[in-house]
């Protein structure tokens, strides 16, 4: 196999069709920073432990530093580039800054949208349960008490 040949494919990334040319070892993260010019979503272990790098694959949320770009052909990204509306910020967005939820700031929007993700599965019920469920993003500020204030206060649950 030639390591070199690129493969086309399609994204609708933050609602618009985007097409690449794509070697098949290229991750989605670094198709999205290096590619896409789409740096908001972070580079931090590049091993699927910190939780940097997380969007939304079709609602879902994903690493996107342990899939292929290729292998996501036709799908749909949603990065935090892609949250805020126009003018308007998502709630999350708003939350964390409401709530002082990130200092260095470099976890944070992969702590939005986990987050994000985290509300669309509707599982949590307690904070507890935001701790649990977003514990593979890390925070090397340790702003977790924030975090888990502004995400309980978007999904109306007592921190
Ligand atoms: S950069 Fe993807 S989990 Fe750390
Ligand atoms: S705010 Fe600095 S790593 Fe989380």
């Amino acid at each position: 196999m030639d390591a070199c040949q690129q493969y086309p494919i399609r994204l609708r990334i933050n609602g618009q069709d985007r097409t690449f040319e794509v070697e098949a070892w290229v991750t989605l993260l670094d198709l999205l920073r290096e590619r896409a010019g789409l740096t908001g979503t972070k580079k931090g272990c590049d091993h699927g432990q910190c939780g940097a790098c997380t969007l939304l694959l079709d609602g879902r949320r994903i690493n996107a530093c342990l899939t292929l770009a290729v292998m996501q052909n036709g799908h749909e990204v949603t990065t935090i580039e892609g949250l805020a509306t126009s003018d308007t910020l998502h709630p999350l967005q708003q939350a964390f800054i409401d709530h002082d939820a990130f200092q260095c700031g470099y976890c944070t929007p992969g702590q939005i949208c986990s987050a994000a993700g985290l509300v669309a599965e509707g599982q949590a019920k307690t904070a507890d349960d935001v701790r649990e469920l977003m514990s593979g993003n890390l925070c090397r500020c340790g702003a977790y008490p924030q975090i888990a204030r502004a995400v309980c206060d978007v999904m109306g649950i007592r921190p």
